[in-house]
């Protein structure tokens, strides 16, 4: 799947692009059943915001018991604005997580392709485990910034497995919002955990809380299909979005399955529904 300079380009960089990667059509078929999710599996959801300021989300049950569901998470802008509040929950969410690639057959088939199994191997996961999908909106002018931060953040593993997959579904450019990394990055360690704990609500573990050097941050602008690897430690971020074109995109998250999954991350699986791999 990936050539020796791909993968060396990885290790030393600690992201990769893969352009083309995904048919357009098969971009085109999650957006359709996202919107059909939304549409049939939306019903009386409490109202949770993704926010990504340290904070927020500590309390929230919703949030914490994702991990093997499907759930929507809003905007932090779509309710500040009457006109804002008054569009659809389709044009107000910020994403839905974080089992779709476990409990809906189109993202399922979607996520578990071959070659994203090749892929994962060939960095160095040899009985990957998928442990979180997202769809990630970034909606026309009220799209938020994701804040910096290294995946691996919030899914521990013993040793450091984490391997996070990141698909365009529309053209990602400096105007709706694209990744931006920090290369090489990777090389230094976690600056903090995100952890469930006992007593307590949830929240960050800081090792080192110097901020990163934004300046050093580089776009990924990549077109619909594209797939971004990213590295566990990566510094990644975007900005908002106030251009009127969504930016589209889903994650996936993948661990190997001999390293240790901390049992005090924040996403957890009921015990019928362990983890799984691509493969049955
Ligand atoms: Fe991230």
């Amino acid at each position: 799947m990936l050539s020796l300079d791909q993968i060396s380009s990885y290790q030393e960089n600690g992201f990769l692009i893969l352009e083309n990667l995904i048919d357009k059509r098969d971009c085109d078929n999650l957006k359709e059943r996202i919107h059909f999710l939304i549409e049939n599996e939306y019903g009386n959801e409490p109202i949770s915001i993704f926010d990504t300021d340290r904070e927020k989300h500590i309390n929230d049950e919703y949030f914490l018991n994702s991990g093997d569901k499907i759930r929507f998470f809003f905007e932090r802008e779509a309710f500040v604005d009457e006109e804002i509040r008054k569009k659809p929950v389709e044009a107000r969410l910020n994403k839905i997580g974080h089992a779709l690639h476990d409990l809906d057959p189109v993202f399922n088939k979607f996520s578990r392709q071959e070659k994203l199994a090749e892929l994962v191997h060939d960095l160095g996961l040899l009985d990957p485990l998928i442990v979180q999908s997202m769809y990630i909106f970034k909606q026309p002018h009220i799209g938020g910034e994701v804040n910096p931060h290294q995946d691996g953040t919030f899914l521990i593993t013993s040793p450091d497995t984490l391997v996070g997959l990141w698909f365009a579904l529309e053209d990602s450019t400096l105007e709706n919002g694209c990744l931006w990394a920090i290369p090489k990055g990777h090389h230094d360690p976690l600056k903090s955990i995100f952890v469930r704990r006992p007593e307590h609500a949830p929240g960050f573990v800081d090792y080192d809380s110097t901020p990163w050097n934004l300046k050093e941050m580089i776009p990924l602008e990549v077109k619909k299909g594209a797939v971004i690897v990213l590295h566990s430690r990566l510094p990644h971020m975007s900005f908002e979005n106030r251009s009127s074109q969504s930016r589209h995109a889903y994650t996936l998250h993948c661990i190997e399955k001999n390293s240790e999954y901390a049992k005090n991350n924040w996403l957890q699986r009921s015990p019928g529904m362990p983890f799984k791999g691509f493969f049955p």
